[in-house]
């Protein structure tokens, strides 16, 4: 009886102990990192993301620095009866790392790092800047793993998704590269995910990582030597030939070699008459022979009789990967919409859509106003994988067109959504996928068959697994309602 009675005093204390909740003068006093409080000086900047249309207020900021610290900011939510949302670089189309009245586990601030020459891996935090990686494996190591082309995005929403750059035709995706991930799971315990432990959470994170199945924590990467410079042109035509660029670019990728990446882009600035059209040429080689690849933009055929199509500028640059990364653009405080897919091929009717789409977008006073589209080419190594390889399923179609719409002042929201709605609905037949790295819930009906496909049903049975209580759930997790389901 005695035994009895001890047994059932310490299963009840056991049990109290589990649901105490753990106070915020607890967490503040135990994290390794900060709290941000909504009336901290650093709570406004830190809850604003890339996207500025979304300004949503969460309960309280946590920005840990181990994980240890990310166990603890899981604990003060869980016990608190509060939901949470993840943020690293905080560039999420949609903002999904930043909810109303949640705890915002915010690892930007996680940024170890470090390189075995040995294993010839690169272990990093979760909260790495792609620009800081490349400063440290470039600059100190002269390797790199493919990741992000603009500065400011980071290692963990980039590589959890995909993640492409100029490396990835030569090298595949980012997460492609991905060995191990360290992640911290719903029930708070933290663990190993690669090829022999835990292999289908393995498998889900490359491709689904941002869908809840848990924290990443710590990304092992694949590392691949680089040279010490790199060819890149960055060409302007005239708008009159924008149809013959098209053709020719689309040509050209057609029988071009895997160490030849190509970006194409056209945009309408503002109040300018006509739209531009630009685009890049990147040689992943000896940069003396960049020149013998991209030399055919400067004159080509047109596709009337003996025209012939040659630029309005070209820049050839000749630079460090790192140099590349570092000067790229990625403005802050815009409000943005973005809407990509990925096309099954590219044709007359399809390049004649896209010029008069560009042609008709909205006109506005601000100067940095801009609607624009990408065209990333997702050629060789990216798409030289099985579809099933990981939950990263658009293995099929080379061309990543995506539309993007960037603004300041508010009047200029609805005229942006409703051109972006269209555009989008114009291309619908064309194309096939999302790239969920640039997710959309203003026109997509169904994101979870656009962004993963025939991998769908393999990510709902391995959430179930991992996170069984749905505790990582927000509008685009797995096994959330698609609006057509
Ligand atoms: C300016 C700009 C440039 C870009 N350039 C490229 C490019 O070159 N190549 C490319 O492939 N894509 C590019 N993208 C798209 C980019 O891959 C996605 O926006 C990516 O999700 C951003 O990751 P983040 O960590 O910066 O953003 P966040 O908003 O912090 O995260 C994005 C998503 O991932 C989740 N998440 C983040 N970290 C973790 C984690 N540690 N554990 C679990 N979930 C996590 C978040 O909850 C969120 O849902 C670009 C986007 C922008 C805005
Ligand atoms: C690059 O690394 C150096 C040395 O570690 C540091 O001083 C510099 O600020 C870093 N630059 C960027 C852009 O991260
Ligand atoms: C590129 O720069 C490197 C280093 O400055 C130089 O050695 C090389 O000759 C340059 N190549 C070309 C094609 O300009
Ligand atoms: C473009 O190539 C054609 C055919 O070789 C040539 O006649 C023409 O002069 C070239 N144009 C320029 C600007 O180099
Ligand atoms: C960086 O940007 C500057 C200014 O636009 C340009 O002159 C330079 O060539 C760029 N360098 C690289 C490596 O892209
Ligand atoms: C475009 O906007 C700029 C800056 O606001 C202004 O100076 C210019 O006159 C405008 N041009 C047209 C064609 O409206
Ligand atoms: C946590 O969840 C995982 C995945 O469901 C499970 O394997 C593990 O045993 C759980 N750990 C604890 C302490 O309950």
């Amino acid at each position: 009886m005695n035994k009895i009675l001890i047994l059932f005093i310490c299963v009840l204390s056991c049990f109290i102990n589990s649901a105490q909740s753990l106070t915020l003068p607890q967490l503040t006093a135990q994290i390794n990192g900060k709290v941000i409080s909504q009336s901290s000086p650093d709570f406004n900047n830190a809850r604003f993301g890339y996207n500025y249309r979304y300004n949503r207020v969460p309960q309280i900021i946590v920005q840990p620095l181990d994980t240890a610290s990310v166990v603890l900011a899981l604990e003060y939510a869980q016990t608190n009866n509060l939901l949470v949302s993840v943020k690293s670089g905080g560039h999420s189309a949609i903002a999904e790392g930043v909810q109303d009245l949640r705890v915002v586990i915010d690892v930007s601030q996680m940024k170890q790092i470090s390189y075995d020459p040995v294993s010839n891996i690169i272990t990093t935090q979760s909260g790495n800047k792609w620009v800081e990686v490349y400063n440290y494996t470039i600059n100190q190591h002269q390797v790199a793993t493919p990741g992000g082309s603009c500065p400011s995005v980071s290692v963990g929403g980039l590589t959890l998704g995909g993640g492409a750059n100029d490396l990835s035709t030569v090298h595949g995706l980012a997460t492609d590269n991905v060995v191990e991930l360290e992640v911290v799971l719903a029930n708070r315990s933290v663990v190993i995910a690669n090829e022999q432990t835990n292999v289908d959470l393995f498998w889900a994170l490359r491709g689904g990582g941002h869908g809840g199945f848990g924290i990443v924590t710590l990304f092992k990467f694949r590392a691949h030597p680089v040279l010490p410079t790199y060819y890149s042109a960055w060409i302007t035509y005239a708008w009159s030939d924008f149809e013959d660029v098209l053709t020719y670019v689309n040509t050209f990728s057609e029988t071009m070699p895997n160490t030849v990446n190509l970006y194409f882009t056209a945009w309408r600035s503002s109040n300018a008459t006509n739209p531009s059209v630009a685009l890049s040429c990147f040689f992943n080689g000896p940069s003396q022979l960049g020149e013998s690849h991209c030399g055919s933009f400067r004159n080509f055929s047109g596709s009337k009789r003996n025209t012939y199509i040659t630029p309005v500028t070209i820049s050839v640059t000749n630079a460090s990967y790192y140099e590349t990364v570092k000067n790229g653009t990625d403005p802050k405080a815009r409000s943005s919409y973005t809407s990509g897919s990925f096309l099954t091929g590219i044709d007359k009717k399809v390049i004649k859509n896209i010029k008069t789409q560009l042609e008709k977008s909205p006109v506005t006073p601000y100067t940095f106003n801009t609607a624009r589209l990408n065209l990333y080419w997702q050629g060789g190594q990216m798409l030289n994988q099985a579809r099933d390889y990981n939950a990263y399923v658009h293995r099929t179609y080379p061309w990543n067109a995506v539309w993007l719409v960037s603004y300041t002042g508010g009047e200029f929201e609805e005229p942006y959504r409703k051109w972006i709605k269209q555009t989008y609905r114009k291309f619908e037949s064309f194309s096939e996928g999302v790239y969920q790295n640039y997710p959309d819930e203003n026109n997509l009906d169904n994101w979870a068959e656009a962004y993963y496909m025939e991998n769908y049903p393999k990510l709902q049975v391995v959430k179930a697994t991992y996170d069984p209580n749905n505790y990582f759930r927000f509008a685009q997790s797995i096994g959330s309602p698609s609006l057509s389901s």
